[in-house]
């Protein structure tokens, strides 16, 4: 067997939760992810027949059973992974009874998954049955965008209209839009539940004074799209005090859909 610690997808979480906590987006403990893994890749490093114990998850996630994912632990801290991957991460597989999860290495101190992986798995699923590429979901606080959601309204239209109003890429990197969620008591599977019903639809999901929900086929997708919400909603709170001079009207919006083909909310622009 290989050594797991040198294997892609570990050194991938690696590197990405050291990155999202420079970024100042997953303070503490804040943030969360989930990576679905190859099986085949996964057998150069483990036996996926072997469970160390037994996580039962609290909800059913049958269309999962026999699937395998890399998961940040509840109450580990981004910054630590880097410096102990097999205490603050887990790889995790689904169980027969889909009901339980099977820890085949990591949460090394009898640690647990995210509190949040009712959100991640089930939002897995969604994903997955819109595209079967799907294989990352992220969760983070980051400054701006939870800022955002102070000041703003919290309506999906709105939302999306006002980030993507904020740089020319926006409508280009989230054409489908951002869903939106009002304030929720996190690591249920009520949220989770609403998290994945909004996952359906978009691939972006905010949470009210909370935070945010990426996903994408790797982890620099989900990171992508996270990151060019966060700019936006930058720009937005840089420029929320000021008179707004200049800005992208929905025409152009409009010319940008065009010339980069793409496929858009235009129920999300305001047009005659
Ligand atoms: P966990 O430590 O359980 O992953 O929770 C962090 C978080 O961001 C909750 O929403
Ligand atoms: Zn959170």
């Amino acid at each position: 067997m290989k050594n797991i610690i040198e294997s892609p997808f570990v050194v991938d979480m690696m590197r990405m939760t050291a990155n999202m906590y420079r970024m100042g987006w997953d303070e503490r403990n804040g943030g969360n992810i989930s990576m679905m893994l190859d099986e085949q890749e996964v057998k150069e490093y483990l036996d996926i027949d072997s469970s160390i114990r037994a996580i039962p998850m609290g909800f059913e996630a049958k269309p999962l059973i026999g699937k395998i994912f890399i998961v940040t632990g509840t109450g580990k801290y981004f910054k630590n992974v880097e410096f102990d991957p097999e205490n603050n991460l887990g790889i995790i597989r689904i169980a027969p009874d889909g009901v339980t999860a099977n820890l085949l290495w990591g949460y090394s101190d009898g640690g647990r998954p995210t509190s949040e992986l009712p959100a991640h798995l089930m939002s897995h699923m969604s994903r997955l049955a819109v595209n079967p590429e799907n294989r990352v979901i992220m969760h983070s606080h980051p400054t701006n965008t939870l800022a955002m959601t102070y000041v703003h309204e919290l309506d999906e239209k709105k939302f999306t209209h006002s980030l993507w109003e904020m740089c020319t890429e926006c409508i280009v990197v989230f054409p489908d839009g951002i869903g939106v969620l009002p304030w929720m008591v996190c690591g249920t599977n009520e949220i989770g539940i609403a998290t994945a019903e909004k996952m359906k639809e978009f691939r972006l999901v905010i949470w009210g004074q909370h935070g945010i929900y990426g996903c994408g086929k790797d982890l620099d997708e989900a990171f992508g799209l996270i990151e060019t919400v966060e700019k936006a909603a930058q720009l937005y709170l840089m420029t929320a005090n000021m008179p707004r001079v200049n800005t992208i009207h929905d025409n152009e919006l409009v010319e940008l859909a065009k010339a980069f083909k793409l496929n858009y909310r235009r129920d999300f622009l305001y047009l005659d």
